[in-house]
């Protein structure tokens, strides 16, 4: 049996046996070991006989290596830690040549250079806080709907819809390069494929979760979804998780009041869970805002950014509010802003974030966009200019959800498919649920990665996924 370093830490007890096992982070004066287990960012000191320890093994505790402690937990001798294990056996499960190994090297790799080698990276205290962390979110998540009785509802990943009608969409097929299938007019056939039919992973599980809240009354995804959307910014990836609830009977106040609620839930859970990590996190924040020019740091702390999101209330304007605010603000007077602005176009990452982090300074949720920069699925206004959309911006990453309160209305529907050009045979499915017994209804979608994030303080989003998939990027 072995106990994790992490319980060893928090047992007010002393003066017991353990046996445990790890990776050694340092070894200095041929006596301290800073053992780390996976289990907390804290490393346990070990203490360790030298006189007693063979130079074999001596000579084998390196960074990175694995290595079996059998010893009594004491009260430490020395400042820095309550606890320490007096060694009474040492085991080298696995050596770790410090000539060769990345971590051992470079003194303070850089983020840029442990994205070189992210099958290494979780082995630094940066990566492993941040995907404790993630699992926490992830946890903390479907405990939140649990809670109030959302139904997990798994929707296809190889899908023949594009849900966003943005054809970003990843092909699949088991057809041949070379002598593909083809019909009269020179396109691909698919009825040779494998599904017998075109298909492609999927973009959001939104249109199948709206088909099950329509009779579980509250449902929500939680799984991978594909952009091929070749951008490659700190905020966008190829493979990103995404979560997605829906609601029978909510309209888009209900829908806002839901993305609200649930946001400060899984913060407050990485809080009450996570303090170790996130203050570590929050350490490592403050080390890189000193490279920074004083007027592009961030005002507060990581944990105090985090608390204040928890107190404080999302804004909530109008889309058309926001252009208002937008164009009478100086970066536009002073014709600072990249993207054209104006009534129609959409809010460009830099007028989001103009928003969030320079007028209102809190999470904002814009609402009522025009109708023709949105998706085909939302709720036309009574204007017949707007639709019952919503975003919500976060400060340092812009926008972190996409909702809307759907179209029920049949008539409504079919005829705005019909407009920007949806196939409206091959979705019948879809329009079924507007046919029979159709309910107004809500939902939204959380980008997983980028709600990791804000939580974590991270620039990248490279930096908050195990294995990223980007343009030109899919090691593994
Ligand atoms: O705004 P989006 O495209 O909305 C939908 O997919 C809707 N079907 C959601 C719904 O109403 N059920 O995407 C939702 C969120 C964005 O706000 C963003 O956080 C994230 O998904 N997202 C991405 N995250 C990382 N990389 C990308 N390429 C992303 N694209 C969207
Ligand atoms: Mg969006």
């Amino acid at each position: 049996m072995r106990t994790k370093i992490k319980a060893i830490l928090l047992n007010e007890q002393t003066d017991y046996e353990v046996t445990i096992k790890g990776w050694v982070r340092s070894f200095r004066n041929n006596q301290f070991i800073a053992l780390n287990d996976g289990s907390t960012i804290n490393n346990l000191q070990v203490v360790i006989d030298f006189e007693n320890t063979g130079e074999a093994i001596i000579k084998s505790i390196t960074t990175g290596a694995a290595i079996q402690v059998d010893g009594m937990v004491i009260a430490s001798q020395g400042k820095g830690q309550r606890v320490e294990v007096k060694a009474s056996q040492l085991t080298i499960l696995g050596d770790c040549n410090a000539e060769e190994f990345p971590l051992q090297l470079k003194n303070k790799p850089s983020l840029e250079y442990l994205r070189e080698i992210a099958h290494l990276r979780f082995r630094t205290n940066t990566f492993s806080a941040i995907f404790r962390l993630r699992h926490s979110l992830a946890f903390a998540i479907h405990k939140f709907f649990n809670e109030k009785g959302f139904v997990y509802l798994h929707t296809p990943i190889v899908t023949a819809s594009d849900a966003e009608g943005a054809g970003e969409m990843f092909k699949v097929t088991t057809l041949p390069f070379e002598n593909t299938p083809r019909n009269e007019d020179g396109s691909v056939d698919f009825k040779e494929d494998f599904f017998g039919r075109a298909t492609n992973l999927t973009v959001s599980g939104q249109l199948e979760a709206e088909l099950g809240a329509m009779a579980l009354g509250e449902v929500y995804t939680f799984g991978p979804t594909f952009r091929a959307e070749n951008s490659n910014t700190a905020r966008h990836l190829a493979e990103f998780w995404m979560i997605e609830p829906e609601v029978a009977f909510n309209d888009l106040k209900d829908n806002m009041d839901l993305a609200e609620a649930f946001i400060q839930y899984v913060i407050r859970y990485a809080l009450d869970n996570n303090r170790d990590d996130l203050e570590f996190l929050a350490q490592r924040l403050i080390e890189e805002e000193k490279s920074k020019p004083q007027a592009e740091r961030s005002e507060m702390g990581l944990i105090e950014k985090l608390e204040f999101v928890l107190n404080n209330q999302f804004e909530r304007i109008t889309y058309t509010e926001a252009i208002e605010i937008l164009l009478q603000s100086k970066p536009y007077k002073k014709k600072q802003f990249q993207y054209e602005l104006q009534w129609g176009t959409d809010l460009q990452s830099e007028h989001e974030r103009y928003l969030v982090e320079k007028h209102f300074k809190k999470p904002v949720i814009v609402t009522d966009y025009p109708k023709d920069i949105k998706s085909f699925y939302m709720r036309q206004n009574d204007d017949r200019k707007t639709v019952a959309a919503m975003d919500i911006l976060a400060p340092g990453i812009g926008e972190i959800v996409g909702g809307s309160q759907r179209e029920e209305r049949l008539d409504m529907l079919t005829k705005r498919m019909e407009e920007m050009h949806i196939p409206k045979e091959e979705m019948y499915w879809y329009i079924d649920s507007r046919k029979f017994g159709t309910a107004p209804h809500a939902g939204f979608g959380l980008g997983f990665e980028r709600l990791v994030l804000f939580v974590t303080g991270m620039g990248n989003i490279r930096d908050v996924i195990p294995f990223p998939r980007t343009p030109k990027n899919a090691e593994f």
